[in-house]
């Protein structure tokens, strides 16, 4: 057998690495901020590749920001998946998880594992993301025992928000707040690899990080959390519809959306678009030429 020479490929150290679970729970031990957002297009994905994040949802909040539904609820998982795949395109580096949208999880273990490998298969994702604990901590184990990393999502669920009384704050009992710990041990133990704690007091998200082990990800849950994930449109100002206490606005991106295209509208009505630097030309003799052969 001849000898082949081993040699060593030198790392490319300004290439970003691809986020994993192993890193993700590693910097949960390391105290590093764990940053989610989500997104549910090509170009918010590359937003969010470019902006260095660690991990993008293709939440079923899209059916609000990007397909104009009054809720979570209507979406289907086709839908989902389009999304998602759109994602998938324009990111290489964040873990990238798929929100299973109500309806495609809840009926039994065949149907959440048939849901989560759609997600993996059809539209690339890494992970998927279910909500609540109840039957969704069998589901979530389910999907975790099918070979695909599972976060769980307890506190505020918005799937079921009108059991829960509407979009409020959950855990502001010790009964309620209570409930909200059982269901994120319940998914902890059942494999999730994260948590999302959504919309429950500081004081209590605080209580259960010393008692959970998986990165928690919080979204209206104070500061104690292993990372914070805000919804893109929130984020950044796009969607105008309601907008809750935990949202913190970066821009105002949909004022100067509206004031570009206004602009443009302008500039078409009174022809000032197109100007010279916008048209192509064509030589005076093609031009000439041209002319004779329409005549
Ligand atoms: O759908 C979504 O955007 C979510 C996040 C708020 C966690 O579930």
């Amino acid at each position: 057998m001849s000898h082949i020479p081993h040699t060593p490929v030198p790392e490319d150290l300004s290439r970003p690495v691809p986020m994993t679970l192993p890193r993700l729970a590693e910097k949960r031990q390391l105290g590093e901020p764990i940053v989610m957002i989500t997104a549910y297009d090509y170009p918010s994905a590359q937003v969010a590749e470019e902006a260095g994040v660690d991990i993008v949802l293709v939440g079923d909040s899209g059916a609000m920001t990007v397909l104009g539904y009054p809720s979570t609820v209507p979406v289907s998982t086709d839908e989902m998946l389009m999304l998602a795949a759109a994602v998938r395109r324009g990111l290489k580096t964040p873990l990238l998880v798929g929100d299973l949208p109500f309806g495609s999880y809840e009926a039994s273990d065949e149907q959440a594992i048939r849901t989560a490998q759609r997600f993996v298969k059809e539209a690339g994702c890494d992970a998927v993301k279910l909500e609540r604990g109840g039957t969704s901590v069998q589901r979530a184990k389910a999907i975790a025992e099918s070979g695909i990393p599972v976060m769980g999502h307890v506190g505020l669920t918005p799937q079921t928000a009108t059991a829960l009384g509407g979009h409020r704050a959950q855990g502001r009992t010790a009964e309620r707040a209570l409930q909200v710990a059982r269901d994120a041990v319940a998914l902890q133990e059942a494999g999730c690899f994260s948590i999302v704690f959504e919309a429950i007091p500081a004081a209590v998200a605080q209580e259960l990080m010393e008692r959970l082990d998986v990165p928690v990800i919080g979204i209206g849950a104070g500061p104690a959390t292993d990372g914070q994930v805000l919804v893109f449109h929130d984020l950044l100002g796009i969607y105008d519809g309601h907008v809750a206490r935990f949202v913190k606005r970066y821009a105002e991106t949909k004022a100067q959306m509206v004031a570009g295209v206004a602009e443009y509208t302008e500039d078409v009505r009174r022809r000032a678009f197109p100007t010279p630097e916008h048209t192509y030309t064509i030589d005076e003799d093609e031009l000439a030429r041209f002319r004779a052969a329409l005549t």
